[in-house]
């Protein structure tokens, strides 16, 4: 197996290597050590049906089963979440897509997300595979947590050891001035935590800089003029170009990260291509994040996705 790195501080394409074969402890070793030192792996012309990708995902720890997916997601494998429909969910709440990305997207920089970051247990990993994309546009973009923190001088870093922060589903977005179905879905769905600002990787013992535009509603324990200033600069630091690393799909490609290490931003571009994008994700489990300070998070509401996590 080849690690081709993309940029300097994050993104390595895995070659010379058939993830449908059955993987030896010492490839599933190479692989967890690629994506611990690069934060998100790549993988070209694997054509692994759903079984082969929930098989894959299974040496890597437990898988994460979402209580509700969307309607292209495959009934027989509930490890599977189709984001065929990621165009319908506007829909779903009656808007087009236009006034659904604008309404979710209409602060700077808001796509850029963990997955499921608002729980107590965001999840592990994401290992997210494409089967079919647009010839062109579509790209994904990830940032390294890890790079942004040590980025920042030795005072902020330790003052940011000290912060915590309230995620929130729904944070940003824009209501309608009448009724709004999916205001009313969010106020009837709350998930919030107070996670810390800085957590520490529990495999790697980094510290992260884990903020991010989506579902961070607030630092906790200063003003609300201290927070958006803070929040300004921790979300500037993160989204730096030089942390981050973009990558260009084909059918067949696999992009596995490290959620608890890394902000994903989705593309935006592939409304007006015409042109279906369908990818299945698979999430590994995580655990309820510690911070700098020894502290573990707070669930404020919402279920955890995965009970056993510890
Ligand atoms: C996601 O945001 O979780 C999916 C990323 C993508 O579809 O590119």
């Amino acid at each position: 197996m080849q690690i081709l790195p993309v940029a300097g501080h994050i993104g390595a394409e895995l070659t010379e290597v058939d993830l449908r074969d059955p993987l030896d402890d010492a490839t599933v070793a190479d692989i967890r050590a690629a994506l611990l030192r690069w934060k998100v792996i790549f993988f070209r012309e694997q054509h692994l049906d759903h079984a082969g990708h929930i098989a894959f995902a299974r040496r890597f720890g437990d898988l994460v089963t979402l209580p509700k997916r969307g309607s292209a997601s495959p009934a027989d494998h509930p490890e599977v979440e189709t984001t065929a429909d990621r165009l319908e969910l506007g829909g779903k709440f009656g808007m087009d897509h236009a006034e659904w990305l604008e309404r979710r997207r209409h602060i700077p920089l808001r796509g850029w997300h963990t997955d499921h970051g608002a729980r107590l247990d965001p999840p592990a990993a994401t290992i997210l595979r494409a089967e079919a994309v647009p010839p062109y546009g579509g790209d994904t973009t990830w940032t390294n947590l890890a790079a942004a923190y040590q980025g920042l001088s030795e005072p902020v870093r330790a003052f940011a050891d000290t912060l915590w922060a309230e995620h929130r589903l729904g944070v940003g977005y824009l209501a309608k001035s009448g009724p709004d179905a999916y205001l009313r879905h969010l106020q009837d769905h709350q998930i919030a935590t107070a996670h810390p600002v800085v957590r520490v990787h529990p495999e790697t013992g980094e510290r992260l800089l884990n903020v991010n535009p989506y579902y961070v509603e607030r630092i906790l324990d200063v003003t609300r003029a201290e927070s958006r200033l803070l929040l300004e600069m921790f979300v500037e630091q993160v989204t730096r170009p030089e942390y981050t690393a973009r990558f260009r799909w084909a059918p067949g490609s696999i992009a596995f990260w490290d959620n608890r290490a890394t902000l994903h931003l989705a593309p935006a571009d592939t409304a007006h291509l015409d042109h279906p994008r369908v990818m299945h994700r698979v999430m590994l489990a995580g655990e309820i994040p510690a911070g700098a300070d020894g502290g573990r998070s707070r669930s404020i509401s919402g279920e955890r996705l995965f009970p056993a996590s510890g």
